[in-house]
């Protein structure tokens, strides 16, 4: 008897070692792709729209597809950031078309707007890839941040992605080559945190809805969220902590490496990492990760209210 339990628990440890090989040569090959597959799969000199392509991981995103070959269309709420981007866009391309749509998601809320605004301007261009990128938080304990906060990373965080998905996926759909559809989500949706709850709620939303939208139409249309982790970017006060803090540009190149591979993608190998001790949730060090973060995010608060 105790000969075919440890007989068992052998075998389960060679499996169990075996899953742990495949994941580790699984991240190491992901690691070594590029992008240059992109022109070739959804077409050189069609068009990428942007949301938030002004800065952090949306301005490296715009940079890295008008490197291959992609024109621009950037939809931000800053117009004198939208005019710098440009030029910046154009470093990597000086061959590249760009439109930049001033629009301020957390200001306008209604689809008809969306559709007046934004895609009724692009009716021309044949759109072949779509990020989702804005997002927005305010981090802190539930009850201590304001309301309009909470309103405001629900607008920004899950508006956009769903009306303007909604919006330009018929055109898409009818192209000859292959569509895509990127959502910036965050590791976040792996597991729940304190201090951000709406802002993680917001990404469960759209993970979900970019995990749903990769069933649907998948013959022509790759759809995946990029589930990223920490990032030095304006986002989070351009944060530098921690082996998994990373450079917007790497972001960028992690997630577009994986569009047309993955459904699901931390981009960066450091971001792998992160969300493979993050699905253990080691209940002590992760309870005391979680009220790290909180305290932090209520100082934050607590100095905002102040300054107001
Ligand atoms: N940074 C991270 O650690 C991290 C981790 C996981 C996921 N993410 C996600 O990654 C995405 C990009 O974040 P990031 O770190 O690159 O942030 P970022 O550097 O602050 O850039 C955000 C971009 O969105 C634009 N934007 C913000 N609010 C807007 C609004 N209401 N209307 C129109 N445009 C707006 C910003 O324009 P302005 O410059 O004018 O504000 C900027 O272009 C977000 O969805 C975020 O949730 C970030």
């Amino acid at each position: 008897m105790i000969c075919s339990i440890v007989c068992v628990l052998w075998y389960v440890g060679v499996l169990k070692m075996l899953e742990l090989l495949y994941r580790i040569i699984w991240m190491i090959r992901r690691a070594l792709r590029t992008t240059d597959y992109l022109p070739d799969r959804y077409g050189k000199g069609s068009w990428a729209v942007v949301t938030g392509g002004t800065d952090g991981i949306g301005l490296e995103m715009a940079k890295e597809l008008s490197r291959l070959g992609f024109n621009i269309i950037n939809v931000a709420r800053d117009s004198k950031k939208l005019k710098d981007s440009e030029v910046e866009i154009k470093k990597t391309n000086s061959t590249t078309q760009i439109r930049s749509i001033m629009f301020d998601f957390s200001k306008t809320i209604k689809p008809e707007d969306y559709q007046s605004q934004i895609t009724d301007q692009i009716n021309d261009c044949d759109v072949s890839i779509l990020i989702n990128n804005v997002g927005a938080n305010q981090s802190g304990d539930f009850e201590r941040v304001p309301i309009e906060k909470h309103k405001e990373m629900i607008d920004v965080g899950i508006m956009p992605g769903t009306i303007l998905t909604k919006l330009l996926m018929d055109k898409m759909l009818k192209r000859p080559k292959r569509t895509a559809v990127l959502f910036t989500t965050s590791v976040q949706v792996l597991a729940p945190l304190g201090g951000v709850a709406t802002y993680s709620a917001s990404k469960v939303y759209l993970d979900y809805l970019a995990k749903s939208l990769s069933h649907e139409n998948r013959h022509n249309m790759d759809v995946m969220t990029f589930q990223c982790g920490l990032v030095t970017t304006k986002f989070n006060g351009y944060y530098k902590g921690g082996f998994y803090a990373i450079k917007p540009q790497q972001a960028a190149f992690g997630a577009l490496k994986d569009l047309g591979y993955e459904f699901s993608s931390h981009g960066h190998i450091y971001h792998d990492i992160l969300a493979f001790l993050m699905r253990f949730k080691i209940k002590f060090l992760y309870n005391s990760f979680s009220d790290e973060m909180r305290t932090k995010s209520n100082k934050v608060l607590e100095k905002l209210s102040k300054q107001n």
